[in-house]
């Protein structure tokens, strides 16, 4: 076991294929974008390890903001209503924005968030998932970007947390604590 943490798992995604997976996106998005100066937003905090690797794989001119939001329901459940904490700086008008996320479960937390930057007017809006649990969406999320597609295991690790730990955490990793 990579930290002496009797609730942490097996490694899911390892550190070497996050790193080969994030070069690969930041090509992709380089091609895709070649000539804008596309606007990452990040939902925090899950999103900021993977949008700070993301960016620097990126070679474009990038602008960041950050949102901020909390779902009601348990630390391992989203129950779909969603409050935005934090808002953007920045205004969307005719930007071209990639909304940042950690992890893609239901879907339902992304599909409030998609709504509302739709509505601000970017020129374009897409969407970056690390990752994407399977078979969880209700209905299909339309993610232009993603880095993994992983099994239905709660994981704790580069930017996803379990009670505000393993954030930190080089890799992704099942946390086999208990649900809160
Ligand atoms: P959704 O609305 O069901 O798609 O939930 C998405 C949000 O739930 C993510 O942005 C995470 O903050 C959180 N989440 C879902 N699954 C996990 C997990 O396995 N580990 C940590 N956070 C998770
Ligand atoms: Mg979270």
């Amino acid at each position: 076991m990579p930290l002496d943490d009797p609730n942490l798992g097996e490694i899911v995604v390892s550190q070497e294929q996050v790193k080969e997976r994030i070069a690969e996106l930041g090509r992709e998005i380089s091609d895709d974008y070649a000539g804008r100066a596309p606007l990452l937003v990040g939902v925090l905090k899950g999103a900021f390890v993977f949008m700070s690797d993301l960016a620097r794989a990126i070679d474009l001119p990038v602008e960041f903001d950050f949102m901020a939001v909390s779902s009601y329901g348990s630390a391992t459940k989203t129950s779909g209503v969603v409050r935005i904490v934090k808002d953007l700086d920045i205004d969307l008008a005719g930007r071209h924005v990639i909304l940042v996320e950690d992890i893609v479960d239901s879907g339902l937390t992304l599909s409030y968030l998609r709504k509302n930057l739709k509505a601000r007017n970017p020129a374009s809006l897409e969407v970056c998932a690390l990752l994407v649990r399977k078979g969880r969406q209700k209905r299909s999320p339309a993610l232009k970007y993603v880095g993994f597609s992983i099994p239905p295991a709660f994981v704790v690790g580069y930017g996803l947390d379990a009670a505000e730990r393993y954030r930190n955490l080089p890799y992704v990793c099942i946390w086999a604590g208990s649900e809160s």
